[in-house]
């Protein structure tokens, strides 16, 4: 089979790509087993596509792991999920660390069970002076919750004196999220065929182009990445300007 992998140009990647892994139950449920099944095979598409962005040279790579509104789901199934990311980090930290791959997490983090909190930051520590590829965990995460912190923040420093509320600007905003020294994603991808944010990067995703794939998270891996970049290698990004004044300006 050829990869599709020769068809991406090099000069146009995106240097940041976002992804909401969605469809692990219905994939398991598609094979008759239960809906952690299918979290546990998601993580091989997280291994690929970490993989894949790594060898592309695309710098950071955020993935959607677990949102707010998912500590609603039945317990059995979040203690799996959480069980799950310890495990999962701490035997791929040797392989971050080969790969020169550093590893940052954001969300209420606080909110995690103890163990999962400590596996997370010793990888965190261990790979942070990793250069080639940063991977974003969202866990626990809610942008609007997101963007409620950084208004506390700014309200505080407004308190104290540090500020006045007409010295707010966009960068303001920018430096008091989760998010503030990684550039917006250019490209987010959602697998599963759901066309929707589900609370996600409100803020960052203001000019990112969306990718949506029936593909269920477990089946997705190099090739489809690949797929998602070239769609988005073949839009005009126009950021508010006329197709004439971009393609002058390109
Ligand atoms: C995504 O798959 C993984 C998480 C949200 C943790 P789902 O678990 O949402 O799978 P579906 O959408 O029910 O198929
Ligand atoms: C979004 O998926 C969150 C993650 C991928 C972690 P969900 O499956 O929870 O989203 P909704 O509830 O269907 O929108
Ligand atoms: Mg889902």
């Amino acid at each position: 089979m050829t990869s599709l992998k020769d068809k991406i140009n090099m000069d146009k990647l995106p240097q940041h790509i976002a992804i909401i892994m969605d469809g692990n139950g219905r994939w398991a449920k598609q094979k008759g087993e239960l809906r952690v099944f299918g979290h546990k095979n998601g993580t091989k598409s997280v291994k690929e596509t970490t993989e894949a962005c790594g060898e592309l040279g695309i710098k950071y790579l955020t993935l959607y792991a677990f949102s707010t509104e998912n500590w609603n789901r039945p317990k059995f199934e979040i203690n799996f999920l959480m069980e799950l990311l310890v495990s999962t980090i701490s035997r791929e930290t040797k392989r971050l660390m080969d790969n020169d791959v550093r590893l940052l997490a954001i969300g209420d983090l606080d909110s995690l069970p103890s163990a999962c909190y400590r596996e997370l930051m010793s990888a965190i520590e261990q790979t942070k002076n990793n250069k080639t590829l940063t991977v974003i965990l969202a866990l626990s995460y809610s942008s609007r919750n997101e963007i409620v912190e950084a208004t506390k923040k700014i309200g505080e420093a407004i308190k104290n004196g540090k500020m006045k509320p007409e010295d707010i600007t966009e960068q303001t905003i920018i430096e008091n999220i989760y998010t503030k020294d990684i550039p917006d994603p250019e490209l987010l991808i959602r697998t599963s065929g759901e066309h929707r944010i589900s609370n996600f990067l409100l803020w960052q995703l203001a000019y990112t182009e969306l990718y949506f794939t029936e593909t269920l998270w477990p089946d997705f891996g190099k090739e489809q990445l690949y797929e998602a970049i070239i769609d988005y290698q073949n839009r005009e990004r126009r950021f508010g300007m006329t197709s004439e004044q971009v393609t002058v300006k390109s």
